[in-house]
């Protein structure tokens, strides 16, 4: 049996939050000691957003340390960046040629993005799953780990393979999902809405936040939204049962259900949990150097683009470009 190709891109925002973390990172932890993993920093993904140019270095660099301090290991897996490997842009192109625009038209995330950014919809926003289609489809990869909302752009890369396959012959496999279990963490402060950080910093537990950062934000949020759902108390009781301990997370249980439950005591108890939880994680992040997370990823994009560059130039001569 052939091993599993897997491919999970990320895109170079700011820092981590929470949601991100139990969304990706502590997914590709796991998938590397069982398969061959490519885990990439999608910067040019990232570009099709509004963005400051002055602080995109430093986005790119921070999420790199966050990889390797989360516990990616450049000997089990390759750590790259996705615009070091020019081969995915090149395939992205030959890719547009067997995309129907009425496809694009129909992608749900660019419908949202195009009118959260109405004076920027850019033709790269458009065009932006098709990129994601290169970098799976650029290594032939079986599997991708991803969040449900990347459910629509898997499913479109999969159409882009059997596309491409019956106008030039049978080139890509069509890979498959990996929905990873991954519990959906809401925002501190609106509970009805996923945890962002285009909310604002208050809404967030970022990775790297300091246990007294943590304690403050975990102080502010919101438990009774007063219509009866107490979204945002589910959501605290429901990190209690990812970043503590099986009993404690009964015990809040119980005590919720009796009516016995103080906010004050759960979120005390929560902000411990989850500063200790990235405890190891903030001293790994505070000992790598740009430097060194330059060099990994320098490094790794070369092992990537090796494999690149050899299936773009099989797919080169199949579409009659050599
Ligand atoms: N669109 C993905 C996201 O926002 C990021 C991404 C880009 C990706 N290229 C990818 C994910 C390839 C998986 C595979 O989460």
């Amino acid at each position: 049996m052939k091993k599993e190709i897997i491919l999970s891109g990320v895109q170079p925002t700011g820092k981590l939050h929470i949601g991100n973390y139990l969304g990706s990172l502590r997914n590709f932890v796991e998938l590397q000691k069982k398969h061959d993993c490519l885990f990439a920093i999608v910067d040019y993904h990232s570009i099709t957003a509004d963005y400051d140019p002055r602080t995109k270095q430093d986005e790119v660099i921070e999420l790199g340390k966050e990889f390797l301090a989360a516990g990616l290991d450049p000997k089990k897996c390759t750590l790259f960046i996705q615009s070091y490997v020019p081969e995915h842009m090149e395939l992205a192109w030959i890719l547009n040629t067997v995309t129907p625009v009425s496809f694009l038209e129909r992608m749900t995330q660019y419908k949202d993005k195009a009118g959260r950014q109405k004076q920027n919809i850019n033709l790269g926003l458009f065009d932006y799953p098709v990129l994601q289609a290169a970098d799976i489809l650029i290594y032939k990869a079986t599997t991708v780990p991803v969040g449900k909302d990347q459910e629509q752009h898997l499913e479109l890369t999969r159409q882009i393979a059997r596309f491409f396959n019956n106008k030039f012959g049978n080139t890509f496999k069509e890979p498959k999902t990996l929905f990873t279990d991954t519990p959906k963490v809401m925002s501190l402060l609106a509970p009805d809405k996923k945890m962002s950080k285009s909310l604002g910093d208050n809404h967030c537990i970022y990775i790297d936040d300091k246990p007294e950062v943590i304690q403050k934000k975990l102080a502010k949020a919101v438990t009774d939204t007063g219509d009866g759902k107490s979204l945002g108390a589910k959501n605290l009781i429901d990190l209690v049962k990812i970043f503590g301990d099986q009993k404690t997370y009964q015990d809040f249980q119980t005590k919720s259900q009796t009516g016995n439950l103080q906010y004050s005591e759960l979120k005390q108890k929560l902000a411990e949990d989850i500063a200790k939880y990235f405890s190891d994680f903030r001293k790994a992040k505070a000992k790598i150097s740009d430097t060194e997370v330059k060099k990994v990823f320098i490094t790794g994009s070369k092992k990537a683009q090796a494999k690149a560059a050899k299936n773009l130039e099989e797919i080169r001569k199949k579409i009659g470009i050599r």
